[in-house]
């Protein structure tokens, strides 16, 4: 079956499929790099790891993969903005942002010129993404 690539922000996978974020360490590099290395979108899970483990985690994967990495967060982490900071500094390809909404993550990514994606659970929230610069949203 010939599966149709997946377009947003500037990013183009080559399946439509986006790896899941799972934290408590199951969505970690190795997983996220064998997604990436199937042409779908392969996501590292950063809440509840230390920054530098987040890093670590990041550059491990960059050296399983040359595909499309993202990183899944809870914005309600208590070091949210530093994380993301760290995650864009190590070249992350997308954010997804969950658990929680925050308006400045768009400007940060727009900053960055990397693709901000909330998980939001209405369409009331989901239109508010979009005006704030939403590249896509997780239903
Ligand atoms: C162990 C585990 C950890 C998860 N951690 C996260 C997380 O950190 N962020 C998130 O957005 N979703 C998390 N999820 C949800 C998954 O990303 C996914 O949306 C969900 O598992 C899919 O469908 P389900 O309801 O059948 O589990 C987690 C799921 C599991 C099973």
């Amino acid at each position: 079956m010939e599966l149709p690539q997946l377009k947003f922000g500037n990013i183009v996978a080559k399946i439509p499929i986006i790896q899941g974020g799972m934290a408590v360490r199951v969505s970690t590099a190795p997983l996220a790099a064998a997604v990436a290395n199937e042409g779908g979108i392969g996501v590292i899970a950063v809440s509840g790891m230390p920054i530098d483990e987040i890093r670590e985690q990041i550059r491990v994967a960059k050296t399983l993969t040359k595909g499309i990495l993202g990183i899944n967060a809870m914005v309600d982490l208590r070091e949210f903005f530093e994380t993301i900071k760290a995650t864009i500094e190590e070249g992350i390809d997308v954010i997804f942002a969950g658990a929680g909404f925050s308006r400045d993550l768009f400007a940060i990514g727009k900053e960055a010129g990397i693709p901000v994606v909330p998980i939001v659970s209405s369409a009331r929230l989901a239109k508010i993404a979009e005006r704030l610069g939403a590249a896509a949203v997780v239903v």
